[in-house]
């Protein structure tokens, strides 16, 4: 299960809308290997496979970063059925280390995914899983958490990393 590289703000794959996933007979399985061990490696709480350059619907979430078994959601094609109420916290991005901002994210949310055999499964998720569902299917529509941010807080960080990317320094 080898650790991958974790693109950042400026690759290509990160604005890039992720295609469906539609043939569930290719092996899956190492790919979601790799994002969990590289998830778990950063350490994060969640990954999307944009994130390692490949714009498949497919993330992988784990709340506990690995501390608690049981914790990890492998989804593919996650979708976001329903969402209520409003929660504003403080949010990063494994993709954007050293910058975070709060944002608004829905309380509760009902996402309906698929596992790697094809079936289809529901759940409900409150706080940080909300968030962190909230967080990585953006990622596959292209967004970064910036983008849930006020105007003001967004630029501020744009413009720190355009500035980076010209130095070389990011
Ligand atoms: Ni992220």
């Amino acid at each position: 299960m080898p650790v991958r590289n974790i693109l950042r703000y400026g690759a290509e794959p990160l604005s890039t809308v992720s295609v469906p996933i539609t043939d569930f007979s290719r092996d899956w399985q190492s790919l979601v290997d790799d994002m969990v061990a590289t998830m778990y490696a950063a350490p994060g709480v969640g990954l999307a496979a944009p994130q390692i350059g490949i714009n498949e619907r497919l993330i992988v979430i784990d709340i506990s970063a690995g501390d608690r078994e049981g914790e990890l959601i492998v989804m593919a094609n996650p979708e976001i059925l329903e969402a209520e109420g409003r929660q504003l916290a403080e949010e990063g991005c494994l993709s954007v280390p050293g910058y975070s901002g709060v944002t608004r994210r829905p309380a509760r949310v009902r996402v309906r995914g698929q596992r790697l055999d094809g079936s289809s499964f529901e759940m409900e998720a409150t706080g940080l899983l909300a968030r962190a569902f909230g967080h990585e299917v953006d990622h596959l529509d292209g967004r970064l958490f910036m983008e849930r941010l006020g105007a003001l807080k967004r630029d501020l960080i744009r413009r720190k990393l355009r500035r980076r990317i010209r130095r070389g320094d990011w």
